[in-house]
């Protein structure tokens, strides 16, 4: 039996109750409304979202070996990871011969993206064309010379040499199996056919094509000028003033320092620069003859564009690559800033 008293407290205690509800449910919602915490959000059902895990090369005494990158199980192959196919992967057929023709499609996609890749990886030494003239080639930079694909040998090599070139490299050409994804090997080796294509092809060839030869001229020599053009225009407007200022930034732009120094230290690659301008060395003339030099502006100018001319004893020929691209301005600053170390 509940009296009347009895009845009216329940209610108060359901009241309260229903308040702490609403109150509790009134701070969840506030709680989430755009407030920004560095604390960790609470996370009440753990859902197994956060688990112990090893980092890569984490040391795990569990194993033996104590690594906790595992091997894969001896003669087992991931998923995706088969390679049955080795023609496609390797560029041989079942007996280890490589094989003769690309074994994808050879589409304008494929090859474009060829020319694009070669682009990137290739043509620093290969060249634009394959000439073997990129410019890594032409800047006498001690590298073995990268062979034009021009020759009758590279011409006749099957399709799955010129693969493993990039695939396995070449005797002192490295390996670019990790650079560039088999599809992208296969384009490049395409694209190779149409460089080797584009440059050994008479005009009787062209003509049997129905296409226009003067044509074809007349619009390679309007893109040549037009790129022309726009790389004038792009060109940075050059301060006309030579300068100190000028050849300083330039020193360290073509970082000239890394054979030269400034505090007069003997024994750098190339020699320093302190109280250069008006000395005298002994040196050798192009011919071979000792000479005597007096190291004015006009040898300093042209030990800049062309450093083989006249050698100064005691360094060694060829190290220094000629400035000879360098504008006027530019060498004459450099000249300035060189002769500048040697005020007292
Ligand atoms: C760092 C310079 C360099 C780069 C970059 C380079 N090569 Fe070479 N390549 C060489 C040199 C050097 C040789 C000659 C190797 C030798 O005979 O010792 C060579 C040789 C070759 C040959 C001739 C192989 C033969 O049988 O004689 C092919 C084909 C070739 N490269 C393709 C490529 C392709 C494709 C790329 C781009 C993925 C590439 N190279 C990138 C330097 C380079
Ligand atoms: C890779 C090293 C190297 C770099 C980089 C280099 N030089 Fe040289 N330079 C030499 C060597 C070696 C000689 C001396 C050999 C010779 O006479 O050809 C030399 C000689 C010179 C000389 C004549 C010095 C003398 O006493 O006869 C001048 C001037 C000169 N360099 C200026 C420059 C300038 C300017 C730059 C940067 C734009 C530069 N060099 C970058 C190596 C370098």
């Amino acid at each position: 039996m509940t009296n009347k008293n009895e009845i009216t407290s329940l209610m108060t205690a359901k009241n309260i109750l229903k308040m702490a509800c609403l109150s509790g449910a009134a701070l969840v919602f506030a709680s989430c409304r755009g407030q920004i915490s560095e604390k960790p959000p609470v996370h009440p059902n753990m859902n197994m979202d956060q688990q112990p895990r090893m980092e890569a090369q984490e040391v795990n005494k569990f194993f033996e070996d104590k690594r906790s990158m595992r091997q894969p199980v001896e003669g087992t192959i991931a998923r995706g990871l088969l390679k049955s196919d080795v023609a496609y992967y390797e560029g041989t057929d079942a007996n280890g011969e490589w094989i003769a023709d690309i074994p994808v499609e050879v589409t304008k996609e494929l090859l474009y993206r060829g020319q694009e890749r070669y682009d990137v990886y290739c043509s620093v030494c290969h060249g634009g064309t394959g000439a073997g003239d990129g410019i890594i080639m032409t800047g006498n930079y001690g590298y073995v010379p990268a062979p034009t694909y021009h020759q009758d040998r590279l011409r006749e090599a099957p399709d799955g040499e010129i693969y493993s070139a990039i695939y396995n490299g070449v005797r002192t050409m490295p390996s670019y199996a990790t650079q560039i994804k088999v599809e992208d090997r296969w384009a490049i080796v395409a694209y190779i056919r149409a460089l080797q294509a584009s440059q050994n092809v008479s005009e009787d060839e062209i003509n049997d094509y129905d296409v226009d030869v003067n044509e074809l001229q007349n619009e390679y020599k309007a893109e040549q000028e037009r790129l022309a053009a726009l790389a004038e225009a792009r060109k940075p407007e050059k301060e006309t003033e030579a300068s100190v200022q000028m050849g300083e930034q330039l020193v360290g732009q073509y970082a000239c320092g890394t054979c030269h120094n400034e505090d007069g230290a003997e024994g750098g690659i190339g020699p320093t620069w302190k109280g250069l301008f008006g000395s005298t060395a002994q040196g050798i003339d192009a011919e071979g003859n000792t000479i005597s030099i007096t190291k004015d502006e006009t040898y300093i100018r042209e030990s800049i564009v062309a450093p083989g001319a006249k050698k100064t004893q005691g360094y060694e020929q060829g190290v220094m690559a000629p400035y000879d691209y360098l504008s006027d301005t530019e060498i004459e600053s450099l000249v300035l800033y060189i002769k500048s170390l040697s005020d007292n």
